[in-house]
């Protein structure tokens, strides 16, 4: 591992390992359960499966799961770990970190001397927490260790419209120099706004406040702004989608990320639609020319047209990466590093070496960042990184589907006993992956208490119990 003072090469991600809840409820179902018309969760929204929690699992015992996941999978040992940051805006306590609660996985090593702590804004604070590792990195105060960066959520609604974009899960994500996947220098644009479009004013409630279409419009409007900041170039010429390899969305619905690449071919249009109309990539859009960007947001003739035309280019380029998202969900933090473990997972490592990938985060509230990685042109190391997530579409097929008045239960039950002491969860132990770690009880003092189900990593990947 390298020790210099200098300014390492290609900061980031060496290792990734994903966890989400064993049991999910599939949106077809739901349609009919909520009584909504047939397709509107699955077409309009664009999901096919929603991952939820039982009472045995809340935001600790899900990035406990993970990061015992990766520290068994060998490729660090907590006492190689200087750094460990927390992106989640899932809160159990108003004052305790969730790294605090990990550190009790360091315990055996006697490494306690980990900087970092916990960041939340929403859904970006993984990504806030990941730029704070990598700055870590690169900074004077880096004693050469690896910094781990855990992102994890719990989404889940009020009963209503919002409800079908719940989800769960945690990525963890392991940051060093000469890594395969390299955080490109200069390559970031950010926009940051006061916006009440998603927020948590009831401490003692799970739920968020949603003001859906405003949270759709600051999401859109922000990606615009970060694009244009993440392409704008010293030479003037700005950078257009056909150098982004692939990009990865924060996905709260599969169906907002086929409309935000459609989004970004339209700002790609209006800046310079020449010489791409009549014959080229732009052909049939004449009629959209001179559009004001800021004015297009909900026009849906623009809308379609763009989605129609981006079409191929997403299939490609974004379409691997929206696995998770539509089987599993919203995951809040772990949503846009879901999406790169699932372009890892379906790609083959021969299509991913040397190319860039373009990252989209947005949290409501509102924070967003435009970044991208460069993929190593090393095969080898590159096929090591893809081999760590190239389970997940076998450990999806391996969940339980729950009857939706079943799940709805679950929901209820969650309802009355967030933040009950004492509290014992009455969950089976049986509807979690093997190896997850599982709320045990809750004493008087609100102090919890956490246990892990038997089996490791090698049953989790072959979906066995
Ligand atoms: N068949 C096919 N499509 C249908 C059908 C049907 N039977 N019925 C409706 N649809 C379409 C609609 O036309 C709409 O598509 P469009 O937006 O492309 O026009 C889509 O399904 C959704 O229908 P709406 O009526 O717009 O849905 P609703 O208002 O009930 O809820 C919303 C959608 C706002 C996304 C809600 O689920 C929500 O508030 N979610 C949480 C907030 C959120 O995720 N915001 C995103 C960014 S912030 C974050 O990440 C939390």
């Amino acid at each position: 591992m390298e020790t210099s003072r200098q300014w390492p090469d290609r900061v980031g991600i060496l290792a990734l390992e994903v966890y989400f809840p064993r049991t999910c409820v599939n949106h077809t179902e739901l349609e009919t359960f909520d009584g909504c018309s047939a397709g509107k969760y699955t077409i309009g929204l664009g999901q096919t499966n929603m991952g939820f929690c039982t009472d045995r699992e809340d935001i600790h015992s899900l990035c406990l799961t993970v990061v015992q996941n990766m520290f068994d999978r060998g490729v660090a040992r907590p006492d190689e770990i200087g750094r460990l940051e927390v992106g989640t805006e899932t809160i159990v306590d108003k004052s305790k970190s969730v790294k605090s609660v990990l550190m009790q996985l360091f315990a055996a090593s006697g490494n306690t001397s980990v900087e970092g702590i916990d960041t939340t804004n929403a859904c970006y604070g993984g990504t806030s927490a990941l730029f704070n590792a990598a700055a870590w990195i690169e900074s004077s105060a880096w004693d050469g260790r690896y910094a781990l960066v855990v992102a994890a959520d719990i989404a889940v609604y009020a009963s209503g419209n919002a409800r079908p974009t719940g989800g769960a899960g945690a990525v963890a994500m392991l940051l060093g120099p000469n890594a395969p996947l390299a955080l490109e220098r200069g390559m970031r644009g950010t926009h940051m706004e006061h916006a009440y479009d998603f927020y948590k004013p009831d401490l003692s409630s799970e739920y968020p406040v949603v003001d859906g279409r405003l949270s759709i419009q600051c999401y859109l409007t922000a990606m615009d702004k970060c694009y244009q900041r993440f392409g704008s170039r010293t030479d003037k010429k700005q950078l257009t989608l056909d150098e982004i390899d692939f990009a990865c969305f924060h996905s709260p619905f599969t169906k907002l990320v086929q409309k935000s690449y459609g989004r970004l071919m339209l700002n790609d249009f209006l800046r310079d639609p020449s010489p791409n109309t009549s014959s080229g990539k732009y052909a049939g859009l004449e009629s959209f020319l001179g559009r004001k960007l800021e004015e297009t947001v909900f026009d849906k003739d623009v809308e379609k047209a763009f989605l129609k035309a981006s079409k191929p280019m997403y299939d490609e380029r974004v379409g691997p990466g929206t696995l998770l998202g539509t089987q599993v969900g919203n995951m809040y933090t772990a949503s846009l590093y879901g999406s790169l473990a699932s372009l890892l997972a379906l790609k083959k490592p021969e299509q991913l070496v040397g190319k860039r990938i373009a990252m989209f985060s947005y949290g409501s509230g509102l924070a967003s960042s435009l970044y991208s990685f460069n993929v190593s042109s090393d095969v080898a190391a590159v096929a090591k990184l893809t081999t760590s997530v190239s389970h997940l579409p076998k450990m999806l097929e391996s969940r339980t589907k729950v009857p939706p008045a079943e799940f709805a239960k679950m929901m209820k039950l969650r309802e009355e006993t967030h933040h009950l002491a004492p509290y014992k969860p009455v969950a089976d132990i049986d509807l979690l992956y093997p190896g997850a770690y599982y709320l045990a009880s809750v004493d008087d003092k609100h102090r919890r208490q956490y246990e892990r189900k038997a089996g490791g990593t090698s049953r989790l990947e072959n979906g066995q119990d």
